[in-house]
C-alpha cells in the first residue's frame, strides 16, 4: 500500500472509531464539552491567567532552582507533580504578572488549574489526557516548603553570594570582588524588619534589583524576601514539618488559612483532596463539609491565603482578577468517561446504584446531603476542624476586608461538622476516593474498610480502568494509619458479590 493510501485508510479508521467509540478528546487538549461557554482566551486564562496572588519574582525562582538544586530535584518544578507544557517555562496553573510589592518584577503565582486539573494515561508511554476538575498531582505543601527554605537560606550572609551569582550570572566577577562587603551588609539586618510594623511592606525600586553594585542588589533582594514572607504569612523562623504530610493532590486548606489569615494555630492533621469545581452554578454549598456558599468569598480567601498581600485589609488585591477566575469556573461541566463502557453491565449496575447509593448521592443538593461523621465513619479530622469558632472568625475576617470592589456578603461560611455526600458525576475521575483521598480505587472503596490497603503510593498518572483509580506507584506513600489519613467507614456496597461490584463500577463510568 502506498503512503497516501495508508493515510486515507487510517483516517477512515480514525473517523469510524470516533463515530462509535466514546468520545476521545484531542490529546493533550481539553474536551470542549466541559466548558461549552469558553472562548480560546477563556481557556488560556484558566490555564495560565492570574488570580491575583503572584508571590515570587520569576528571576528569584530561577535563581533558587539554580542555587539550591537539593530543594528542586530534577531541576525546575518537576518534583512537585506539576504538568509541564511544551514551549512554556512554567507549568499549567502557574500565572505570570508584574506586582508592585515584588519590585514590579514579572512574578509567578498559581491559579485554580494548578490544583484543579489532572492528567490520565492509559499506559506510562501513552499521551496524557487532560481533564478539568480532578485533583492535580501538584504537591503544594512540598512546593511551598522548597520556596520557604530557599527564602530562608538566601537571608543567610554566606548564601547570598551564591544566590546573587545565580540571579545575575553575568555579574559574577563583580559579586566575587565584593563578596565580603555583601556578607557584612546582609548580616546587619537579614530580615529587614527592624522598625517595620507587622504586615508592612518595603518599597522596592525596580532599578535596585538590577543595580551595578551587587551590594545594592543584595539589600533589595532582602527587601523583596521580606515582602514575600509577609504576603505568604511565613514566620521568620521556619516551622517544623506538619504531622500529616499532604503529598500530591492534597492540602490542609483550612489549617493553612487559619494560621495565615486568622492568626489561629492549626494542628495540620487534616489534609484533604482538592475538591471538584463542576456544575458550580447548580450548587449552593461547597467544600467537603458543605461550609461555603459564596464563590467570591471563597476565591478572595484563597487568593489572600496563597500569596496576595493581606495588609490594609487586602487593599492591594486586584479584585477584577479574582472575579474573572470566579466567572470562568462557575460553569465547568463534569468530564465524560473517555474509554469504552460495557453497556449491558452498566445497565445492571444502574439498578444496584439506585438500590444502594442514590438515596444519599442523588437529588437536590441541599442539607439532607450532610451526614454525621459517626454515621459515615470516615476520617473525622476535617469535619471537626472547621467548627463554629472558625466559621465565625472567617466571616468576621471577610467582613473587615477592604479589597477595592469587593463587598462581602454576610454568613458566607458556616460550620456543619458533617460530610457532604457529593454528586457522583464523573465518579470515575475522582480517585483516590473520600475527602482525604485515602482510598486508592473505586474497587477499594467497595471493599470492606478493614480489608482496604493500609498504604499506597501516589504520583502515577496511569489509570486502571477496571478498578477506577491511579496505579499504586509514585514517590509519595499515603499511610492510612497516620492521623487524618484514615480509610475507614463508608462501607456501602462492600457486601455485594464481586460481579455486582463490577457492574456498579461500569455504571459509574456512565455518570
Ligand atoms: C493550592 C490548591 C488549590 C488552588 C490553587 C485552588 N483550590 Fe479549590 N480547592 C482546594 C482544596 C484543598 C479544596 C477542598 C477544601 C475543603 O473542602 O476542605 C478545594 C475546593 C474547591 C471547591 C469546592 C468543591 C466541592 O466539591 O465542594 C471549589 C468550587 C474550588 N475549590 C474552586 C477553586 C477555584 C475557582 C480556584 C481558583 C480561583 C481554586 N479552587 C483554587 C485546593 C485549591
Ligand atoms: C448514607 C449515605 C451514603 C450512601 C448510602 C452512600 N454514600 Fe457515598 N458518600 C457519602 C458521604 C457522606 C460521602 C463523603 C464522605 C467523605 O468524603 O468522608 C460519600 C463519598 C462517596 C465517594 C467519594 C467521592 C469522592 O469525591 O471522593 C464515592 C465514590 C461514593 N461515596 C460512592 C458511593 C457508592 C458507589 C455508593 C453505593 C454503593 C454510596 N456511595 C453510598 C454518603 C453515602
Amino acid at each position: 500500500m502506498t503512503m497516501k493510501a495508508l493515510a486515507v485508510v487510517s483516517t477512515a479508521v480514525a473517523l469510524t472509531a470516533a463515530a462509535c467509540a466514546p468520545v476521545r478528546p484531542a490529546v493533550p487538549g481539553l474536551d470542549p464539552r466541559q466548558t461549552p461557554t469558553w472562548s480560546a482566551a477563556d481557556q488560556r486564562d484558566f490555564l495560565y491567567g492570574s488570580m491575583g496572588n503572584e508571590f515570587v519574582p520569576e528571576r528569584f525562582l530561577r535563581a533558587f532552582i539554580a542555587a539550591y538544586p537539593d530543594l528542586f530535584p530534577g531541576g525546575g518544578l518537576a518534583a512537585f507533580g506539576v504538568l509541564a507544557e511544551p514551549g512554556r517555562e512554567w507549568p499549567v496553573g502557574f500565572s505570570r504578572r508584574a506586582v508592585t510589592h515584588l519590585g514590579n518584577q514579572p512574578s509567578i503565582g498559581m491559579n485554580c488549574a494548578a490544583c484543579h486539573l489532572a492528567e490520565f494515561r492509559e499506559a506510562a508511554d501513552r499521551p496524557g489526557l487532560r481533564v478539568i476538575g480532578p485533583p492535580a498531582l501538584f504537591d503544594v505543601y512540598a512546593f511551598s516548603g522548597a520556596l520557604a527554605v530557599s527564602m530562608a537560606r538566601t537571608t543567610e550572609p554566606a548564601n547570598m553570594v551564591g544566590f546573587l551569582s545565580a540571579y545575575m550570572p553575568a555579574a559574577r566577577a563583580r559579586i566575587d570582588a565584593r563578596a565580603d562587603t555583601i556578607r557584612t551588609a546582609v548580616a546587619a539586618d537579614p530580615l529587614t524588619s527592624k522598625g517595620l510594623a507587622p504586615e508592612a511592606l518595603h518599597d522596592v525600586a525596580a532599578g535596585d534589583l538590577d543595580a551595578e553594585d551587587p551590594v545594592v542588589v543584595a539589600l533589595a533582594v532582602l527587601k523583596v524576601l521580606h515582602n514575600m514572607r509577609t504576603a505568604l504569612h511565613l514566620p521568620a523562623k521556619l516551622p517544623p514539618p506538619v504531622p500529616t504530610l499532604p503529598g500530591p493532590g492534597r492540602t490542609d486548606a483550612f489549617g493553612v488559612l487559619s494560621v495565615g489569615l486568622l492568626a489561629t494555630p492549626a494542628r495540620f492533621d487534616a489534609p484533604v483532596k482538592y475538591g471538584f469545581p463542576w456544575n458550580l452554578d447548580r450548587r449552593t454549598w461547597v467544600h467537603w463539609d458543605g461550609n461555603n456558599r459564596d464563590p467570591l468569598a471563597r476565591n478572595v480567601e484563597a487568593t489572600l491565603g496563597l500569596g496576595a498581600p493581606t495588609g490594609g485589609g487586602g487593599r492591594l488585591l486586584d479584585f477584577a482578577l479574582v472575579r474573572r477566575q470566579t466567572d470562568l469556573t462557575q460553569r465547568i461541566r463534569p468530564p465524560r468517561y473517555p474509554w469504552p463502557v460495557d453497556g449491558a453491565a452498566a445497565g445492571r449496575g444502574a439498578a444496584l446504584y439506585r438500590a444502594h447509593c442514590a438515596s444519599c448521592h442523588d437529588g437536590v443538593p441541599e442539607d439532607q446531603r450532610l451526614h454525621a461523621v459517626e454515621q459515615i465513619g470516615t476520617d473525622p479530622n476535617r469535619a471537626r476542624l472547621f467548627d463554629q469558632t472558625q466559621a465565625d472568625r472567617t466571616n468576621a475576617w471577610l467582613a473587615a476586608l477592604k479589597v477595592p470592589g469587593y463587598s462581602p456578603s454576610p454568613q458566607s461560611y458556616r460550620s456543619t461538622g458533617k460530610y457532604w455526600a457529593p454528586d457522583l458525576d464523573a465518579a470515575w475521575a475522582r480517585s483516590p476516593y473520600l475527602h482525604n483521598g485515602s482510598v486508592r480505587t473505586m474497587w477499594d472503596l467497595l471493599t470492606p474498610p478493614a480489608q482496604r490497603p493500609r498504604a499506597f503510593r501516589r504520583g502515577s498518572r496511569v489509570f486502571d480502568q477496571a478498578a477506577l483509580g491511579f496505579l499504586d506507584a509514585g514517590p509519595f506513600v499515603l499511610d492510612t494509619t497516620v492521623s487524618g489519613n484514615a480509610s475507614t467507614g463508608h462501607a456501602y456496597g462492600t457486601d455485594l458479590p464481586d460481579d455486582a461490584k463490577r457492574d456498579l463500577i461500569e455504571y459509574l463510568k456512565t455518570r
